[in-house]
């Protein structure tokens, strides 16, 4: 069994991850609105029969915290909509693409993850700005044709084809004109180029405008004016050792230790050849946070984490500047990060219950799915690559996706043996050393009602009075039931024909009678009690219970004749024995004896004498015929001795030759 799984598990693995994507476009800016039905679109209605497909339930899987509440998915329809309007530029600003992943978890009766990426159309809804609107700089008037002043650049929140893309001057452009310089991080530097001579005599101002329109259609623009004064003085440009200088440092490199030190050169002395070093614009933009530079030596230093798994390499731009802040020199410095095998696979079980656990039912088929797990390792290359475990003789794992497994049942269970278990994923990847983890997931197996309820025994004896029901209480009746909660909830019942006799409480299981019994009419009545759990659907268990009648003496004898006659012989000897009378009554045989006597009041009484157990009649004298031929007796039957108060009955007796 152990072997048989193992290899079973070792196949899944090696079965095809893939699925299939959907992906849809919404565009900035629009009404909350209906994207699509996720369901539909990914051919659910058509793998699942329409009853499955009702049922099936849709959530969001993780959202990064900066597209929360933007998505909704109706849990039944499937329906992926909008939920406000949104901003590009607020949750994408300046970024190429803007495509919010998403995983879409559908449930019940199987569980599976839909990939669903939106991507969110940029409009071109902002213009480019520049930080001030008229900037004031000076030149001297000895410059030469080709001298050159820095201008400020302009910025836009939309993606880089609404961002700006160029530029156009207006104004003195006899004598300035614009030159663009692209620098390897994407920021540009924007001069103004000297085109004729000055002659602060002839003319001491000039006033431009640089205007930067983006890629918009239409375009949008802003504008900065700049007013520049005639002076004078000069000096020569600065110039950097490399062009590219690269360097590579480890990933776990501490904060403030050296990466690397450029330095440039300027050929002017003194005061004019002191250099500062700086970022450019969007390098420290982007990554001041991680890097600073010493602006005096060109020292660059780690200032913050470097982290191979959000960035590989860094490209930082940076710029030596003179005491002339036109003259400008940039050189670039790349910096590529060594993965650490830092980061140990990082295991969630997704969509458990609020306690942590999961759980299945006790009568669930083997195969069935239990949970689903996402397994993340964020270093790169074989240091993020990783294998998952399960040894467990009831679940195996399967994978789904590179990051995406199930965890699935590979046995039966039964509650009532194992309430539940604790599954032990381990996740191991392959770094040197390599570096693992566990997760442990509790499930809980549930109950189903799967047994019957039993009763404590299987015959109950009561006993009752015959014709009293001064005491109704007959017998309290147990039973039990291995199930829990409802399932072994118990109501007790009598069959239908009974319960008219009897009454039983459905809770305490007491069982009473409602009527008086008749002995007479039955001594011994058998009916059956049953068990009755709540489940669905509900289980019944039967014991029967024996009710014995205890007689009481409540019937009247008679005797076995109304009339007797007789016949005896005259003649005979005192003691001659008559003939026999006989009594019996309904009861019981302990109150079916009598004592038989003759009325005291019968006319022949002195004549004849009975014999008080028997009933036989004797002679006490020699009778007579001729004297009388028939005496008149009456016989009473007792059931103590005296007085017989109760019942008599007459008997005649005739004597005759
Ligand atoms: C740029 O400006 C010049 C004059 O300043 C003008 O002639 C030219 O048409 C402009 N270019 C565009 C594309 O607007
Ligand atoms: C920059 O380097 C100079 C010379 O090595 C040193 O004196 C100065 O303290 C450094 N500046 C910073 C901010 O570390
Ligand atoms: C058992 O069922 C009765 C009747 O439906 C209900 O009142 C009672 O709360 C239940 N007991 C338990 C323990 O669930
Ligand atoms: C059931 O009978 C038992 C035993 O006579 C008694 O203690 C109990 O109170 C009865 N319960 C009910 C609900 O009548």
């Amino acid at each position: 069994m152990e072997q048989l799984s193992g290899m079973i598990f070792l196949l899944l693995l090696a079965g095809p991850v893939c699925g299939e994507k959907l992906t849809y476009t919404v565009r900035e800016e629009n009404p909350p609105a209906v994207i699509s039905n996720i369901g539909e679109d990914a051919e659910l209605d058509k793998k699942y029969s329409a009853d499955v497909f009702a049922q099936l339930r849709y959530t969001l899987g993780d959202v990064p915290a900066k597209y929360q509440g933007l998505l909704t998915i109706d849990e039944t329809s499937g329906i992926l909509r909008t939920v406000q309007r949104i901003d590009r530029d607020m949750i994408c600003p300046s970024e190429k693409q803007c495509v919010i992943a998403l995983q879409v978890q559908v449930k019940s009766p199987h569980f599976q993850i839909i990939l669903v990426d939106v991507t969110i159309e940029d409009l071109n809804d902002n213009a480019p700005w520049f930080p001030t609107a008229v900037v004031q700089r000076t030149m001297t008037e000895a410059s030469l044709l080709g001298a050159t002043l820095t201008l400020p650049t302009a910025d836009d929140l939309d993606s880089p084809a609404f961002g700006v893309q160029w530029y156009n001057l207006t104004g003195s452009t006899d004598t300035f004109e614009l030159k663009i310089r692209r620098l390897s991080d994407g920021s540009v530097i924007i001069t103004l180029v000297l085109k004729e001579r000055l002659d602060r005599e002839k003319k001491d101002s000039y006033t431009v405008q640089l205007i930067a329109f983006d890629g918009g259609s239409p375009s949008k623009s802003g504008s900065v004016t700049i007013n520049v004064q005639v002076l004078d003085v000069n000096d020569n440009n600065p110039q950097f050792d490399e062009q590219t200088y690269r360097v590579s440092v480890k990933e776990n490199m501490r904060s403030n230790s050296r990466v690397i030190q450029v330095r440039a050169h300027d050929a002017d002395i003194g005061p004019n050849g002191a250099l500062t070093y700086r970022f450019a614009s969007k390098t420290k933009k982007a990554l001041g946070d991680l890097f600073s530079i010493n602006d005096t030596n060109g020292e660059i230093v780690v200032t913050g984490k470097l982290d191979y798994e959000e960035s590989s390499t860094y490209t930082l731009t940076v710029l030596a500047q003179d005491k002339n802040p036109d003259s400008l020199a940039q050189t670039t410095v790349i910096i590529t990060v060594q993965d650490l095998n830092d980061n140990a696979p990082k295991i969630k079980l997704n969509d458990p219950e609020a306690d942590g656990s999961v759980h299945v039912s006790e009568l669930t088929e083997t195969g069935s799915f239990v949970a689903h797990i996402t397994v993340r390792d964020p270093d790169g290359g074989v240091n993020g690559m990783f294998s998952c475990t399960l040894n467990h003789d009831h679940f195996t794992i399967v994978q789904l996706y590179e990051t995406e497994f199930k965890i699935v049942t590979s046995a039966g269970f039964n509650r009532e043996v194992t309430e539940s278990y604790d599954v032990e994923v381990v996740c191991l990847d392959k770094g040197e050393p390599p570096l693992s983890s566990t997760g442990h997931i509790t499930v809980n197996i549930m109950d189903e009602n799967d047994h019957n309820p039993r009763f404590r025994q299987p015959t109950y004896r009561a006993t009752i009075w015959e014709n009293d029901v001064s005491k109704p209480f007959l017998v309290m009746v147990e039973a039990f039931d291995e199930d829990v909660g409802e399932n072994a909830n118990i109501s007790y019942r009598l069959e239908e024909e009974v319960s008219g006799i009897f009454n039983i409480d459905s809770i305490s299981g007491n069982l009473t009678v409602k009527v008086p019994l008749d002995y007479e009419q039955v001594h011994r009545i058998q009916i059956n009690v049953l068990a009755v759990d709540h489940g669905e659907p509900a289980l019944t268990g039967t014991a029967a219970v024996i009710i014995d009648v205890i007689d009481v003496d409540d019937e009247d004898p008679t005797f076995s004749q109304k009339h007797y006659m007789f016949e005896v012989a005259e003649n005979e000897p005192s003691d001659t024995r008559v003939d026999q009378v006989f009594a019996a009554d309904a009861d019981s045989a302990q109150f079916n004896k009598f004592i038989l006597s003759i009325d005291r009041d019968s006319e022949a009484h002195a004549a004849f004498a009975l014999d008080s157990n028997s009933g036989v009649i004797y002679t006490r004298k020699m009778l007579d015929r001729e004297e009388q031929d028939v005496h008149q007796l009456t016989v009473l039957a007792c059931q103590r001795w005296p007085p017989c108060s109760y019942q008599h009955h007459v008997s005649v007796c005739e004597s005759n030759r």
